[in-house]
């Protein structure tokens, strides 16, 4: 599965609002040809009339933009939780310090695997820049500071020793939040395995819930008192998609044998590890995330339209269906089946939890083809660059309708009672001038999908909460550090910080 290949901009305005913004700069490229046109008929009062005309037209037009923002943001209401997400790996560097323990990702990069064999061994160098980073957030109006827990920072091994620099990091991140004024809100797996752990199978030995459950505990009870909102999971899809199966991601397995186990796994793990936090925690608010796309069929042919199912039971539904307590998807997709030799009796209860929130994060849509050469699924997507639609820099379609129909497909499960957009975010090619990021594109991005999620909420999803992806641009797993995709520029030979346009018009809007 290739869905993160691609590699270049094609962003076009997709919404009105957006189109507003671009007339201020046609009308000025048209003046200034007229300008420059040596036997331009008009007069040089035509032309002065025709600029005044222009400058009182364009400006209110930004005025008409600027309030209808402003409508959208305050539509949302005053309750409506702002934030930012980040993950460990991304962020943090410091790969080798304070008796950090390696993880599958150190591993994958040592190996070469990463684009431009890049690594995230100095990343953002959050740990060294956490303050600033809190700051930054907090004076951007946000109120939620989502991040991971480097499990191999707490425990260098996976389990037993543990290493008491990296349990005091995590105090300190969350004091400084506190003290900010902003939410903590912990994942405690954004993807990065400790190495020891996946010398012993990782993901695919039936081990790896003990070993979570364990760790699991550890961080509510050092963190329980402090931290009051938790997401066990980032992505299971991901993670066991596109790391045991597709071999895209640490640890870089294509097994189609460790791709279910590990699947079951981490669907029993994520159940015991909420209920581990309920047991814990009094009052916590228990999260998981799933990544999630709208699927469409290629075309209107029940070959197709069946690989699309297939393909919407892989993505979206096989991870959480269980945990619904509706079981794998087996009937629309019934290579699933194949799980049941690795589940052991009573492990269907043991896959239910009944989660608080639930986080949804959406990245792209996928148009799916039959294909008769990827196995198990026999489904491929067919990308944007061959539909000739807009992509961003990774390749992700920009379609801002998939937000509101994934929330839409979401809410029809009954018992989800409380979505949280746990991430959101577009990758473009930033240019720092001047301590300056003129990314109107991600602007304008951000303002057509909050469009499309307030519809739903309109409609009555339940949705209570919206974190861009990302607060800094930072290390972005196999791709490297080529997409950006935070509200802040980081300077990576500097580890500078500039707030990006996108940032300083989330902070505009979210002033009181
Ligand atoms: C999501 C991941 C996140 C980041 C974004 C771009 O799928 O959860 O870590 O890589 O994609």
């Amino acid at each position: 599965m290739t869905l993160r290949t691609c590699s270049f901009i094609f962003l076009i305005r997709n919404s009105f609002l957006p189109s507003i913004h671009l007339i201020p700069r046609l009308l000025y490229f048209c003046t200034e040809l007229l300008t420059l046109k040596k036997n331009v008929k008009l007069s040089i009062n035509v032309l002065k009339t025709l600029l005044l005309f222009l400058l009182i037209s364009t400006s209110s037009l930004a005025q008409v933009s600027d309030s209808a923002d402003q409508i959208l943001f305050r539509s949302f209401g005053s309750e409506f939780l702002w934030g930012t997400a980040s993950a460990a790996y991304q962020i943090e560097g410091a790969y080798n310090i304070d008796g950090r323990g390696k993880s599958i990702w150190d591993v994958f990069a040592e190996k070469g695997k990463i684009k431009n064999k890049e690594n995230g061994n100095v990343a953002a160098d959050f740990y060294h820049r956490y303050k600033e980073d809190i700051a930054l957030a907090k004076s951007m109006n946000f109120r939620v500071f989502r991040f991971s827990i480097s499990w191999s920072r707490i425990f260098p091994n996976g389990t037993g020793q543990v290493n008491p620099k990296g349990v005091e990091f995590y105090h300190n991140v969350i004091d400084e939040c506190l003290s900010q004024g902003l939410q903590p809100w912990v994942t405690l797996y954004h993807w990065d395995l400790p190495q020891e752990l996946q010398d012993h199978g990782g993901w695919a030995n039936r081990d790896v819930v003990d070993w979570f459950k364990a760790y699991t505990q550890f961080c509510a009870r050092e963190y329980g008192t402090k931290v009051k909102h938790w997401m066990v999971f980032n992505e299971p899809s991901a993670f066991i998609g596109l790391g045991y199966l597709a071999g895209y991601h640490a640890p870089g397995k294509r097994n189609i044998k460790s791709f279910l186990k590990g699947s079951h796994h981490a669907c029993l793990a994520m159940a015991e590890s909420g209920r581990i936090i309920r047991a814990e925690i009094p009052n916590a608010q228990i999260g998981t995330t799933f990544s999630c796309s709208s699927v469409d069929s290629w075309k209107n042919k029940s070959k197709h339209q069946k690989a699309a199912k297939r393909m919407d039971a892989m993505l979206n539904r096989m991870f959480i269906e269980p945990s619904l307590g509706l079981g794998y998807p087996v009937n629309d997709f019934p290579f699933l089946r194949k799980m049941k030799r690795f589940q052991l009796p009573g492990d269907k209860d043991k896959l239910k939890f009944d989660f608080d929130f639930i986080g949804l994060q959406n990245y792209f849509r996928v148009i799916v083809k039959r294909s008769p050469i990827i196995p198990f699924v026999w489904a491929k997507p067919v990308s944007a660059q061959k539909r000739n639609v807009p992509y961003n820099e990774m390749g992700f379609e920009i379609y801002p309708e998939g937000i509101y129909r994934i929330l839409k497909q979401f809410s029809n499960y009954k018992s989800i009672k409380n979505i949280v957009i746990t991430e959101n975010g577009v990758c473009v090619k930033d240019n720092l001038m001047n301590g300056q990021v003129h990314d109107s594109l991600r602007i304008d991005f951000f303002r057509s999908y909050l469009s499309q999620v307030l519809k739903a909420k309109n409609e009555g999803v339940p949705i209570t909460g919206y974190l861009v992806w990302s607060l800094t641009d930072n290390f972005e797993w196999t791709e490297g550090y080529k997409p950006r995709f935070g509200l802040v520029y980081v300077d990576y030979n500097t580890q500078k910080r500039y707030i990006k346009d996108s940032g300083k018009w989330f902070k505009k809007q979210l002033e009181k």
